[in-house]
């Protein structure tokens, strides 16, 4: 039963259970199967969602993860369920479509999570995925600078870059074209990503490009805008000329 709890609403559920192989090939097939469709409906490739709390998180988190057969137990078990419906995925929609997977320390509530071992965790996971269906890897996080290991503090998705080979999109904390460039430039990211920027400011990538100094409207980084809601500041349409130019 859900049970929601709190300013910031927990959500608890019944006690999870152990899924079989075969239901584990089942789910990866679903995945293969929904992939099939969106790229069928126009998209350039998709993204596996393997962070943020939900299933595929789930069997990354060690402290989540509790199985004892080749799906856990070890980092490369934690991720070998990502890697099978990456496969599948790969299978379904061929080898010129984009597929990425998004990862995360968070869970949905759980803000503070942290992979045990930190750094080395993330070491041996992006080593798992080096060989993998996935093209880029994404990394999730309120501050992706924030690695929560103190003995390294190396940013994870730097660590997952060099651990994996592959090409990363970082997305956490980025406000400004100043916080995208030194992403970029610090090996931290080939690509980056932003949530609650582009909800305040969806003209966000035209004002970057611009280069043109821009009144940044304050925002409750954790609700997007501080409450009561004002869409008005949400899209500030009289503060800007909207009609950017197309890239
Ligand atoms: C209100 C809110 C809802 C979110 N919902 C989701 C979600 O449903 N799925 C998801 O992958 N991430 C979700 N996120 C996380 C964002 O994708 C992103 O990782 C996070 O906001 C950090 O990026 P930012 O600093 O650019 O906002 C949510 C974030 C916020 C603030």
């Amino acid at each position: 039963m859900r049970n929601i709890q709190g300013d910031w609403p927990k959500v608890t559920f019944g006690k999870a259970r152990e899924l079989s192989v075969a239901e584990l090939h089942a789910i990866a097939d679903g995945f293969a199967a929904g992939a099939k469709r969106a790229v069928e409906a126009g998209a350039d490739g998709v993204e596996v969602h393997g962070a943020n709390g939900y299933l595929l998180w789930q069997f990354i988190t060690p402290k989540i993860n509790l199985r004892t057969d080749e799906f856990g137990g070890s980092p490369e078990n934690n991720v070998r369920f990502a890697k099978l419906i990456g496969e599948k995925i790969r299978a379904a929609i061929g080898p010129d479509k984009l597929l990425i997977l998004r990862l995360s320390q968070d869970g949905v509530d759980d803000f503070t999570g942290a992979w045990p071992g930190g750094t080395a965790y993330a070491e041996a996971v992006g080593a798992a995925l080096r060989e993998s269906a996935y093209d880029a890897l994404h990394w999730a996080s309120f501050d992706y600078l924030d690695n929560r290991f103190p003995a390294d503090p190396t940013p994870m998705p730097t660590v997952l870059k060099r651990a994996s080979g592959k090409p990363v999109i970082t997305n956490g904390g980025i406000a400004e074209g100043a916080d995208a460039e030194a992403a970029l430039t610090s090996g931290a990211a080939d690509m980056v990503a932003l949530g609650r920027p582009l909800f305040a400011h969806p003209d966000w990538p035209y004002i970057v490009r611009s280069g043109a100094a821009y009144p940044w409207l304050p925002f409750d980084r954790k609700y997007v805008i501080q409450p009561p809601l004002d869409f008005g500041h949400a899209y500030p349409m009289g503060l800007v000329d909207p009609k950017w130019p197309q890239p």
